[in-house]
């Protein structure tokens, strides 16, 4: 509408010219007599271009859901079933005087919308949700967006053919959002480059748990005794994919680590007795990782254990990693040591998976080492010499294409991006040697930390931080180079 160039009568008198310019003008001008124009639909990303929205940032969302599990044996199929209703008030600045923007949500029915309490019109077209305000809003404003919406959430299937979004459980749902799944059951600004602080309302039947990041601030019950709702909060900067609820039965418990830090569990009942030995472990790994990686940025940890089935990979939600079935301890700890790299120090695109994937699997190795198994350089040697994996074709994959540039979207969670980026790591290490290497380490989580990160960051930092040290044949040949480095 504020495109729409003003249309003047031909013959206009004078009062009418002048009457048509006034309504113009009000149109399409917020209180600093500004022009907007329309966010731009996605951020640019290299790999999900429609992931994200121009023209704002969210500072917070604020997530009341209520989920009642399908149990009447259709599986959610009719269209009038609303296993969830959620409201979701979204808190942002403009970033340029903003006529329109778009929010991202996949599926569910939008009942209402408001902007600063006002109706305001949207439209849908694939995963765009077309907010239109009635004033354009100017550029550095702070405004409310409040998206009531209900139905069954999707569970969504990503370019490399894993699910996330929304997924059913055998007594609940699971919420992963790596990378765009978030969209299935929040609107929002789906990209790791905008991150906000959280809190997450959830109301469940009697007798079932909610369990989201960070703490629980109230757990109390409603609907007249029928329901539990839980109102979990995120006070440091979270990206969409690292969102999650867990709805079913779990067993929970509840420590803290020496330092204080609580330590919030949640095991699907089935999977206590394989988690029990390997969750205890927590508190000594978190204090291994802090002692690796500097201090821990936020401000509660633990873990959600689901069934084996309920997801096909574990993901470093924030605060609580989410596990399909007891993990192993390589896998618990790659998971907290995203907490460091990935959660707190995110990827501005997803080009930059390499950062969080290849840190994680280090910090695996590193473990090991410390920990009377391989050493990092024996892990290194073992996936050079192409007798890490048992089969040559897992070898060979390492090589397929440079950590730093993934061929596709369909191919950010291969192995260049775990393994060979991990190697990278390695790289650096052994040019630096250790003392220097730990000091990287951390001094990239404190220097980046609850904000964003690129690879051109990491490889800049790394060269501030070793004056003299040439790094340019690790960056040509183990970042960015295609094939098989040809020595190790
Ligand atoms: N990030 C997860 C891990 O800890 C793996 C993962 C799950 C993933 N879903 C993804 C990676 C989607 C890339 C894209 O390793
Ligand atoms: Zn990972």
């Amino acid at each position: 509408m504020s495109r729409s160039v003003p249309r003047v009568p031909a013959v206009a008198t004078p009062f009418l010219l002048a009457l048509t310019l006034a309504l113009t003008l009000t149109a399409c001008s917020g209180p600093g007599g500004a022009h907007g124009t329309p966010g731009s639909a996605g951020v640019a990303d290299p790999y999900f271009p429609k992931a994200g929205n121009g023209g704002y940032d969210v500072t917070h969302y604020a997530l009341t859901l209520a989920y009642t599990p399908d149990t009447s044996g259709t599986s959610g199929t009719s269209d009038t079933s609303t296993p969830l209703t959620g409201t979701a008030t979204i808190t942002a600045r403009a970033t340029q005087n903003l006529s329109a923007y778009d929010l991202d949500l996949k599926g569910m029915k939008v009942n209402s919308l408001t902007v600063d309490g006002k109706n305001a019109p949207w439209t849908r077209t694939g995963q765009e949700l077309k907010v239109r305000p009635a004033s354009t809003l100017p550029k550095g404003k702070t405004f409310r967006t409040t998206v009531r919406y209900s139905g069954t959430p999707e569970t969504l299937t990503d370019p490399d053919g894993s699910e996330e979004g929304w997924l059913p459980t055998a007594d609940g749902a699971l919420a992963l959002g790596e990378p765009t799944g978030s969209m299935a059951w929040f609107p929002g600004n789906d990209h790791p480059s905008d991150k906000a602080t959280y809190d997450i309302t959830i109301t469940v039947p009697k007798g079932l748990q909610a369990v989201s990041n960070g703490e629980l601030s109230t757990e109390r019950t409603t609907g007249a005794g029928r329901t539990t709702t839980y109102t979990w909060r995120t006070t440091r900067p979270m990206a969409t994919y690292l969102a999650t609820v867990a709805i079913g039965h779990y067993d929970i418990t509840r420590t803290t680590t020496k330092n204080g830090l609580p330590v919030y569990v949640a095991v699907d009942p089935r999977e206590a007795a394989a988690s029990r030995e390997v969750l205890a472990k927590i508190p000594e790994i978190m204090e291994w990782e802090e002692y690796n990686f500097g201090p821990y940025p936020f401000s509660s940890t633990g873990a959600i254990v689901d069934r084996r089935g309920d997801a096909g990979y574990a993901l470093e939600t924030q605060t609580r990693p989410f596990f399909p079935g007891a993990p192993d301890t390589a896998t618990l700890v790659h998971e907290l040591a995203h907490q460091w790299y990935g959660d707190s120090v995110t990827p501005k695109t997803w080009r930059d998976m390499w950062l969080n994937e290849g840190f994680a699997t280090y910090a695996e190795w590193l473990w090991s080492e410390d920990h009377d198994g391989d050493t990092a350089q024996q892990t290194f040697d073992a996936l050079y010499k192409g007798d890490y994996y048992d089969n040559k074709a897992d070898s060979d994959a390492i090589w397929a294409f440079p950590p730093a540039n993934p061929t596709s979207a369909a191919h950010i969670s291969d192995r260049p991006v775990y393994e060979r980026g991990a190697m990278v790591l390695h790289k650096i290490r052994q040019t630096v040697g250790d003392a220097r290497f730990y000091d990287i380490v951390q001094g990239w989580t404190a220097a980046h930390r609850y904000g964003n990160a690129d690879t051109a960051d990491f490889t800049a930092y790394v060269e501030k931080m070793a004056p003299g040290k040439d790094f340019s044949v690790i960056w040509k040949n183990w970042l960015y180079g295609d094939g098989k480095p040809a020595r190790p």
